[in-house]
């Protein structure tokens, strides 16, 4: 059984989406703990309402990232995380996980990276007129949504609207995220050479 930590900022809809998956037994793995850097997140009543342990912080309160990242790092091994699991988590990995967790720190993002980075990815794609956009799941590396691509797939937004385009993109994660993550939990992964 792969030990996971899910890290979300936001609404959480990826990680219902992971928990449905996980409850069907679709996906073998155990969410041992949420981690949110926003109190207020709909993820943390989500999680709580699962009897997932959860631990929020403000930033604010800490002087540097390396300090909430110790904290967050010391919970990962009590719980014997094997993988953290980025779900709309808006704030960068520092070097004290990255360095704790290679190559075993994965994230989603709503475009076909390395296009539209950052925060309203579908919003830039839609404003750039792109009539492919799509989701990325990859590895993370210390800078934003960088890092090896493990997954991508593509969605063709000509003739939709935004909120068409919106639904559409959120319903390729809430399925896809599992899908990859099972590839690589229960096939493993390997960089492919082509
Ligand atoms: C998702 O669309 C995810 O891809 C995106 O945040 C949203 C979270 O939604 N992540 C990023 O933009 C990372 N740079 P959710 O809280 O409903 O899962």
């Amino acid at each position: 059984m792969i030990n996971i930590a899910v890290f979300a900022s936001g609404t959480g809809s990826n990680f219902e989406a992971i928990c449905k998956h996980i409850e069907s037994g679709y996906l073998k793995a155990k969410i041992k703990l949420v981690v949110s850097d926003c109190m207020y997140a709909p993820v943390i009543e989500k999680a709580k309402q699962r009897n997932i342990e959860v631990f929020s912080f403000h930033s604010k309160d800490y002087q540097t990232k390396s300090e909430y990242e110790k904290k967050i790092k010391e919970k990962c091994i009590a719980l014997e995380i094997d993988y953290i699991v980025l779900a709309g988590y808006m704030r960068m990995i520092g070097e004290e996980l990255l360095t704790a967790y290679p190559r075993k720190i994965i994230n989603i993002h709503p475009s076909l990276l390395p296009s539209f980075k950052g925060k309203g990815a579908i919003e830039q794609a839609l404003d750039y007129g792109v009539k492919v956009t799509g989701v990325t799941i990859h590895f993370i590396d210390q800078n934003m949504d960088e890092g090896e691509i493990i997954a991508q797939y593509p969605l063709n937004i000509e003739h939709k609207s935004k909120d068409e385009v919106i639904q559409a993109i959120h319903a390729i994660e809430h399925e896809f995220y599992s899908k990859t993550l099972k590839k690589i939990w229960e096939d493993g992964y390997e960089k492919s050479t082509n």
